[in-house]
């Protein structure tokens, strides 16, 4: 392998455009080839963000190409499992989109092939390469607010045109969960350091059945409760809170969190206070802004990490257990929800 990390894009793509653009500024990955349905959108592609690289028609040229060590592979959530084992089977290492796969099944059986053909898979949940969410994670071991006692998150957005749209579609295992309440879940387990033992959620769904509008609820261990809401249809604030015995934290952009000047919020009881004798002053300040600078693009620190993964053997970001205990809670809370994707009425 070479010294830098020679990345194919699968996919030409909204978030294969981000990728791309954000291995611009990565220290150890060369955007090398991509591949599209049609040579048309590959070469488009590729000029529009590196003139060297090669253009592929078709999926399987870009794992035939000698070229490529890592695919990022930015297709639709129900094409994830297939092109990943190929991928695997080709020798490549995959960086794949979120949500992994449909189900935690179909996930397993693409780490199984990890495993076989010694290659490195993760899921590329970009937000977690953020410093920001480094030092939170420290924050919160050091004590800070105490007790994580409960979590709540929302991510939601608007889409005007939903006609077309992978997002909006059963048969691309489409729906609010899968493509940013996955976020949502992923965050709380982070955070509470915990697997869900009950969990429930309620949504409006589209004509083709997927939930355009989900609210969930998680029951972690020892009471700890997280609480979420996701959509495709409306506008929120699309901040995370994070609130223990001591104190709780404000994430207002937690899910893409800006390069420079991310930000979060130490706060230490909210009016009304009940824990503070009359006339006594709180222990230190009740608000605290931390402002943390990623310096690099959030995409070319995920392509990094991943790097220091493939080429030195470090643990993912984004470990396997990670992944595949996302993936189950997504599916029991798609089943509370009533959100079925092909084969799974039959157990598949
Ligand atoms: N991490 C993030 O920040 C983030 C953000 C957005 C999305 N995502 C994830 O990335 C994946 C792609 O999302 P996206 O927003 O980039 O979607 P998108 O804009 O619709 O792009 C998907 C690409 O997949 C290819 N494709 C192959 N078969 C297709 C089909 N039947 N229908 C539509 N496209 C097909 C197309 O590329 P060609 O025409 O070139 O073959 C298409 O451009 C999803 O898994 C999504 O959850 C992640």
């Amino acid at each position: 392998m070479t010294e830098r990390l020679r990345w194919g894009i699968m996919g030409t793509g909204n978030i294969a455009n981000q990728f791309a653009q954000g291995l611009t500024g990565s220290l150890r990955g060369t955007f090398t080839a991509a591949a599209s349905r049609t040579q048309q959108s590959a070469r488009g592609f590729i000029e529009k963000h590196n003139q060297q690289a090669s253009a592929f028609e078709g999926y399987d040229r870009l794992l035939d190409c000698k070229d490529v060590d890592a695919i990022y592979l930015a297709l639709p959530n129900h094409m994830h499992m297939d092109w990943t084992i190929k991928a695997l089977q080709a020798g490549k290492h995959v960086l794949c989109e979120k949500p992994i796969a449909n189900n935690a099944s179909q996930a397993a059986a693409m780490f199984q092939q990890a495993k076989v053909s010694g290659k490195v898979l993760v899921e590329a949940f970009m937000y977690r390469s953020h410093p920001l969410h480094h030092a939170i994670a420290r924050h919160i071991a050091e004590g800070a607010i105490g007790k994580v006692q409960a979590v709540r998150t929302s991510f939601c957005f608007k889409v005007n045109n939903p006609q077309g749209n992978i997002r909006f579609s059963r048969d691309c295992a489409g729906g609010a969960l899968m493509d940013i309440g996955c976020y949502c879940v992923n965050f709380s387990r982070h955070y509470t350091q915990a697997e869900p033992v009950a969990v429930h959620a309620t949504s409006k769904r589209n004509a083709d059945g997927v939930d355009i509008l989900t609210t969930g609820s998680m029951h972690f261990p020892d009471d700890v409760l997280a609480s979420f809401t996701c959509g495709m249809t409306l506008h929120a604030d699309n901040a995370a809170y994070i609130c223990g015995d001591e104190g709780y934290i404000t994430i207002p952009i937690p899910w893409k969190p800006p390069v420079e000047n991310a930000t979060y919020t130490l706060n230490r009881g909210t009016p009304p206070r009940m824990d503070q004798a009359r006339g006594t002053q709180a222990a230190g300040p009740m608000c605290q802004e931390i402002v943390i600078d990623a310096k690099r693009p959030l995409y070319a620190l995920e392509a990094d990490d991943f790097a220091a993964v493939a080429m030195d053997g470090k643990p993912p970001t984004i470990t396997e257990a990670d992944t595949l205990a996302n993936m189950r809670t997504l599916d029991h809370l798609r089943e509370s929800a009533g959100v079925h994707f092909a084969g799974e009425e039959s157990g598949q």
